[in-house]
């Protein structure tokens, strides 16, 4: 069966691990690796604006020997001009991955379900599954072990964060969400991150108080209060959101040694203050450079994974 990435929780816990790691060697290993996509074609496909994903993806493939074609979707017109399922059967026969940011997950299953080759989700409404692989390098890179570890997102309950609650609940971390009304993250996420969590020994708390929620946390993460797709509703959620801007008193809860990340594109004076995004506990810039790196480890994963050996075996 033809494996896709369009959930954080389409690996398992093992299998994320072998991930990260794979990730970490690649960043030390820059420059000198081994071209694992010699051979294999890879389509990287936007229906939204990128800077992040469209660089690191087109760069990951390219630096481990493979093909980038990159596709804005005005070129394809998935779903209007053609089926996508054609799109996926069309694309299966040229390429052997199909990586594409939508605005519906269900735009990514319907790809996913006829497509032949892997689907990677590189953002929808739903998950940034990517984004949370990389999160959770960066973490690493400042914590060493994730398991235990506290992990605090303030604001919009949203893809990141949806992505972020299954991958440190994979990982066996505690997860808090502080979200304001009416923008908590969907139940069925928190239903099965609980269940990931309550197998590996972490925890999920959602909660609509910034301060409980980052008292002590190891990570305080946050993201825009308004997403792509999102910008008739702007004005109403800048109000909803006015007492979630991560403020360097808010920074003061967490433990000492706290770092700060958001996925990027931020927005100074909302959802962090501009003291806390170009402060000494931000690691956003590390986040930025991990996706090359987590999204070389996910396309091996998918396309040769006898290159990372057995999950769960340290890299
Ligand atoms: N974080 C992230 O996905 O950034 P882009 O939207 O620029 O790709
Ligand atoms: N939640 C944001 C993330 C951008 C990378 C969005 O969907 O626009």
């Amino acid at each position: 069966m033809t494996r896709h990435f369009l959930r954080a929780d389409d690996l398992a816990a093992d299998e994320l691990a072998t991930v990260l790691d794979r990730a970490a060697r690649h960043k030390t290993d820059r420059g000198r690796q081994a071209a694992t996509l010699a051979g294999k074609a890879v389509a990287v496909v936007f229906e939204k604006p990128s800077l992040r994903t469209r660089m690191s993806f087109e760069l990951a493939i390219v630096e481990l020997g493979g093909h980038a074609m990159k596709i804005d979707d005005v070129e394809i017109g998935l779903g209007r001009r053609e089926a996508i399922s054609d799109v996926a059967k069309v694309m299966s026969r040229y390429v052997d991955a199909i990586v594409l940011r939508t605005f519906a997950q269900a735009r990514l299953e319907e790809l996913a379900a006829a497509a032949t080759v892997p689907v990677v989700n590189a953002l929808s409404d739903h998950e940034h599954p990517c984004q949370a692989l990389a999160d959770l390098q960066t973490v690493r890179e400042n914590h060493d072990k994730l398991a235990g570890r506290t992990l605090a997102w303030i604001g919009d309950g949203n893809n990141v964060a949806h992505s972020l609650l299954l991958a440190g609940a994979l990982s066996g971390m505690h997860v808090r969400v502080a979200h304001p009304e009416g923008h908590a993250p969907e139940q069925a996420v928190v239903d099965r991150a609980s269940q990931h969590a309550a197998a590996m020994g972490g925890s999920i708390t959602i909660g609509t108080d910034p301060a409980a929620a980052a008292t002590d946390a190891d990570v305080v993460s946050t993201d825009v209060w308004t997403s792509m797709g999102q910008e008739g509703e702007s004005d109403a959620r800048r109000q909803a959101f006015a007492t979630f801007q991560v403020t360097d008193e808010l920074m003061a809860l967490a433990d000492s040694e706290a770092i700060f990340l958001h996925c990027l594109p931020a927005h100074r004076g909302e959802e962090v203050a501009g003291t806390v995004i170009d402060g000494p506990a931000s690691r956003v810039f590390d986040q930025a450079e991990n996706r090359l790196h987590a999204q070389k480890a996910i396309l091996e994963h998918l396309l040769v994974p006898e290159v990372l050996g057995e999950p769960g075996a340290a890299a």
